[in-house]
């Protein structure tokens, strides 16, 4: 079947340089082999080395911050040519593959699927969006710390904040999604003003806590019920919601995190509903790897296993087991 392939090494929806790397990193460590050879894909976009030039070309060079966001007309410059691109595949019947880039990308690619879910389905159809990271990214401009918008996108997605003119004024309803088929998976460090927005709106949200209590198999069922049956989904993974012994390079790692094998489990539990319509992998930064190269390497490692096994169609156990593990 065939795969839409977005790659996008943006790094200006917050401040470490390195995660403009991760495509190419993914890319040579033999992620579209894995896609196309073992997993049979048929691969569509520009995945060349320079392919993510086409996004972050011509950014705006005087870029001052606006309701304290970072570069944002960089950033909304960025994720809407994402958005039409990934409308562009979704649209052709392609589930989407994005690899990131930092998470402000995900505008960009909720925003695509959503439309097109919308238009494919008609407008009662929402889509569900599961987020798995050890962060929320639900800040508005207003409550963000660090004004970095990596830590916002899900707020524009699902309206609680409104962009406007060259800043995310590009953002229609027709992108929107509802927080109520919001899902997240992982959390461990959550903003107090994000708190009191995830409460509010009684947000979906299983946190490591959640996960040490009743598992990552009974979490997912709990996570796919809440979705309901039926439901297209578009899974964001930021590789933070890895423990940092798994995915040490990444920009903001948190300890007390998912396992490789439970971060597998929720792309292969995601997969296997048949509903899953686009991924993104996100924040793996190659350039963060503190004491030696192995952590980049095993970072860019685990984002290749998480992609594959969310793209896996049927489970090729033994296979697996002795090609890649
Ligand atoms: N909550 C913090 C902030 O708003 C951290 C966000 C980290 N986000 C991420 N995609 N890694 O800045
Ligand atoms: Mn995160
Ligand atoms: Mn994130
Ligand atoms: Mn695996």
């Amino acid at each position: 079947s065939d795969l839409g392939i977005i790659a996008v090494g943006f790094s200006g929806g917050q401040g470490k340089a390195g995660v403009d790397t991760a495509p190419t990193a993914l890319i040579e460590a033999g992620l579209l082999t894995q896609l196309s050879d073992d997993l049979g894909y048929t691969l569509h976009g520009d995945v060349s080395p320079t392919a993510s030039t086409v996004y972050t070309a011509n950014l705006p060079a005087h870029d001052p911050p606006v309701r304290g966001m970072k570069n944002p007309r960089a950033v909304s410059s960025v994720t809407r040519r994402i958005a039409e691109q990934a409308y562009a595949h979704a649209r052709e019947g392609r589930l989407v593959l994005t690899l990131g880039g930092d998470h402000s990308i995900a505008i960009g690619t909720v925003a695509g699927s959503a439309k097109a879910v919308r238009e494919r389905f008609g407008g009662g159809k929402d889509m569900a969006v599961i987020w798995v990271d050890a962060h929320a990214d639900i800040n508005t401009p207003e409550t963000s710390g660090s004004g970095n918008v990596h830590g916002m996108p899900v707020s524009f997605l699902s309206g609680l904040a409104k962009g406007e003119g060259e800043v995310f004024g590009w953002l229609g309803e027709e992108e929107r999604i509802s927080l109520r088929k919001l899902v997240y998976i992982g959390l461990r460090d959550v903003d107090v003003g994000e708190k009191r927005i995830l409460r509010e709106n009684g947000v979906k949200a299983f946190s490591m806590f959640d996960i040490d209590r009743y598992g990552i198999g009974r979490v997912m069922e709990m996570a796919l019920a809440h979705i309901g049956n039926d439901t297209p989904i578009h899974l964001s993974f930021d590789v933070d919601a890895l423990d940092p012994m798994w995915a040490p390079s990444t920009g903001t790692p948190v300890r007390g995190g998912l396992t490789l094998r439970e971060g597998d489990f929720i792309c292969e539990y995601v997969h296997q509903t048949g509903s899953l319509v686009a991924v993104d992998l996100v924040e793996v930064n190659p350039s963060l790897a503190a004491d030696n190269d192995l952590a980049a390497h095993e970072t860019v490692r685990a984002g290749c296993s998480l992609i594959r096994d969310s793209l896996t169609y049927e489970r090729r156990v033994v296979e697996r087991v002795h090609k890649y593990h």
